[in-house]
């Protein structure tokens, strides 16, 4: 092999060493670049099958050219070191600048736990009423015949003591499971003297039990009893406790009733809030729904409670909570707040604050 030999492989070493640091100083990204260290000075690469050429030269050249493919496998080798350290630091940097998080926003609200629908209501009603001044008062779920009924002014033999409407805990002690909320105004007017302002939440239970009716259920009662009270402040509450709960103007009625312990009583009905009043198949055209009863306190009660009747008056009313619920929040059937189904109460999520 003579000279031409080695002249010729210099001069495709410089070729390849020129379009090689070319390519590799323009590689995109760290894949390109480990493509072109494959096909300029890998294995089976350009450089490597150029150096197979070596076996055939003279004594003399061999060295020569064998050091000059060296040197040129390492500028090649140091020029892919370097690019690779740049696309590395440019994909970080992209990386950065892609995944960045701004501290800065909000975070994203958690529900700290859910609540029952029946709790949401009742703490509702109950702070609105506190805005008015009324008092939380608690009473026993397993009462004495006498706070419950004959306090109250039920006559011996009204319908509702018999064992089909009250579970009665103790025939012997007169103990009954409360079946309503009134009980706690006989406590409230025992331990205090007028002015009383109480309302009292909490559980009542009936023998009753059929899609409209649990055998418990949540009732909020209220009482006022001052010098100077009259109807219009009742129906002011009751007017302002529906304004509030439902955020709008739906307007309330009362509708002569009759309660042994209220004297004149009546029927709260509140407009219906699907239809606004128009009549709608919750309230069946009438554009009406009942949620409560009330009526002034009647004297037998407190006389009961040892109040001087000549001077003072007093209005009542209790209400259901369940039905308050049902009403807000568009629940059907009323089972389902007993149910303890854990999908159901995903809707009543209570937000950290
Ligand atoms: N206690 C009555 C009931 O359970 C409701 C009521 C309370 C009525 C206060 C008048 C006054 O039906």
């Amino acid at each position: 092999m003579g000279s031409g030999n080695l002249d010729n492989f210099e001069k495709n070493l410089a070729l390849i060493e020129k379009r090689g640091l070319e390519l590799i100083s323009h590689a995109e990204d760290l894949q390109h670049l480990e493509t072109l260290r494959v096909e300029l000075f890998g294995k089976k690469g350009e450089l490597t099958s150029l150096m197979k050429q070596l076996g055939q030269m003279s004594h003399e050249e061999r060295p020569v050219a064998g050091q000059k493919a060296n040197a040129i496998r390492e500028a090649l080798t140091k020029s892919y070191d370097a690019r690779a350290v740049r696309l590395k630091q440019a994909s970080i940097t992209k990386q950065l600048e892609t995944e960045r998080v701004d501290v800065s926003l909000p975070a994203r609200e958690v529900p700290q736990s859910f609540e029952h629908p029946v709790f949401r209501a009742q703490a509702e009603i109950i702070s609105i009423l506190r805005a008015c001044g009324f008092v939380v008062e608690m009473g026993p779920e397993i009462e004495s015949e006498w706070n419950n009924f004959d306090s109250l002014n039920f006559p011996p033999n009204h319908p509702s003591r018999t064992m089909q409407d009250t579970f009665y805990v103790s025939r012997e002690e007169k103990l009954v499971l409360r079946t309503h909320t009134s009980p706690v105004q006989i406590r409230s007017m025992l331990r205090s003297k007028p002015p009383v302002r109480m309302i009292c939440p909490g559980r009542v239970y009936r023998a009753d039990y059929d899609h409209t009716h649990s055998p418990m259920f949540h009732q909020v009662e209220g009482l006022l009893v001052d010098e100077d009270v009259h109807m219009g402040d009742l129906k002011g509450i009751l007017q302002y406790l529906v304004s509030e709960f439902f955020g709008s103007e739906l307007k309330v009625r009362l509708r002569p009733s009759f309660f042994p312990f209220t004297e004149p009583s009546a029927e709260v009905d509140m407009q219906c809030c699907f239809c606004k009043g128009a009549g709608c198949r919750v309230c069946k055209s009438t554009g009406w729904i009942e949620i409560g009863g009330c009526g002034m306190v009647d004297p037998e009660v407190f006389k009961s409670v040892n109040y001087d009747i000549d001077k003072i008056r007093g209005f009542a009313f209790g209400m259901g909570i369940e039905r308050m619920a049902m009403l807000k929040y568009s629940i059907e059937d009323l089972r389902s707040f007993y149910e303890s189904d854990y999908r159901y109460f995903l809707q009543f999520p209570r937000w950290l604050v």
